[in-house]
């Protein structure tokens, strides 16, 4: 049996409903997988590969994850691949991304430093570039400009670069949607409910996004089109992606925009496409019996 540890929050326990629908599945493909926090010493044999789950929590310390992760896969096979990890633990991938011609949210950015201005929204949002679970973001009219000031400086700061971005209406009436590419199949997608309220300040937490409401989303042809263009941009190319998901919402004129790729910790939201869980299984167990011997290679 080969042995994969799923890699969760530092101190969780478990990985929620995808653990539940994926553990099974997994066990009848001849897979142990274990959840695991991130940051343990793996030791040398005890696993055949690892893969990044609900490790949400690396937000707070990003370069201690991404040390660790860079440390884990030299000693063992290790999805995503590290540089990609590394590339999409920042939200300026995005402009990576629209320079591949990729239609993302119009954004301007502020580095530590710097001011905030050219604004000509009427409605706008403030968020991190290291951000999950819509933390430290908040949304603002003109009138609240000298908030929104506030929020830039807080996050920069941090010496984070912050994301200023037209409020998509869109979001609040309709949601976003997030189509997930697992071992190179579209699975599955997701749409969520949009959390940023008018006068509520940014969380420091990721509370806004664990109460984000979800809802399955029906593959429609447009939107498993965008998905793939956004893949097929991402550095190295989409075939090295054990999984991703990406998240998109329509802009003024309706069409399609990039909110998010997240090729990190994106929830599968299994709960929603239970039917999946085997096909999502059978994608993590091919990668894993692919890559299995090159653990042995390292130690
Ligand atoms: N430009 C925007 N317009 C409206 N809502 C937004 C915008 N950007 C983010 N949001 C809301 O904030 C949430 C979190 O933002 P997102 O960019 O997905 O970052 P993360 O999920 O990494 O925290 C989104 O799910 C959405 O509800
Ligand atoms: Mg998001």
């Amino acid at each position: 049996m080969l042995r994969l540890a799923l890699i969760t929050s530092v101190g969780a326990s478990d990985l929620g409903a995808d653990g539940d629908l994926l553990l099974p599945e997994l066990g009848r493909r001849g897979i142990a997988g274990t959840p695991v926090g991130w940051g343990v010493d793996f030791t040398p044999g005890a696993f055949d590969g690892a893969v990044i789950r609900s490790a949400s929590d690396y937000v707070d310390h990003p370069r201690r994850f991404l040390d660790w992760c860079a440390e884990t896969s030299n000693r063992i096979p290790l999805a995503n691949p590290v540089d990609v990890l590394a590339w999409n633990s920042d939200k300026r991938y995005l402009r990576d991304l629209e320079r591949a011609g990729v239609a993302v949210v119009p954004t301007l950015w502020v580095g530590p430093g710097e001011a905030l201005t050219g604004i000509r929204w009427e409605r706008f949002v403030v968020k991190p570039v290291i951000s999950a679970g819509a933390r430290a973001s908040a949304t603002y009219g003109r009138s609240g400009l000298p908030e929104a000031r506030r929020h830039v400086d807080a996050i920069t700061a941090g010496g984070v670069t912050a994301m200023v971005q037209p409020h998509l209406t869109s979001i609040d009436r309709e949601g976003e949607v997030g189509v997930y590419v697992i071992g190179g199949e579209v699975s599955h997608a997701i749409r969520k409910a949009g959390v940023l309220r008018a006068g509520v300040p940014p969380a420091p937490d990721l509370s806004l996004g664990r109460h984000q409401q979800v809802a399955p989303s029906p593959l429609l042809e447009e939107h498993v089109r965008f998905a793939r263009a956004v893949l097929d941009a991402v550095p190295g190319g989409p075939e090295r992606l054990l999984y991703a998901r990406v998240d998109m919402a329509r802009g003024e004129e309706g069409e399609l925009l990039l909110l998010e790729l997240e090729c990190i910790e994106p929830r599968l939201f299994l709960e929603y496409a239970p039917a999946r869980a085997g096909a999502v299984a059978s994608a993590f167990a091919a990668w894993l019996e692919r890559h299995a011997g090159d653990g042995q290679l390292r130690s």
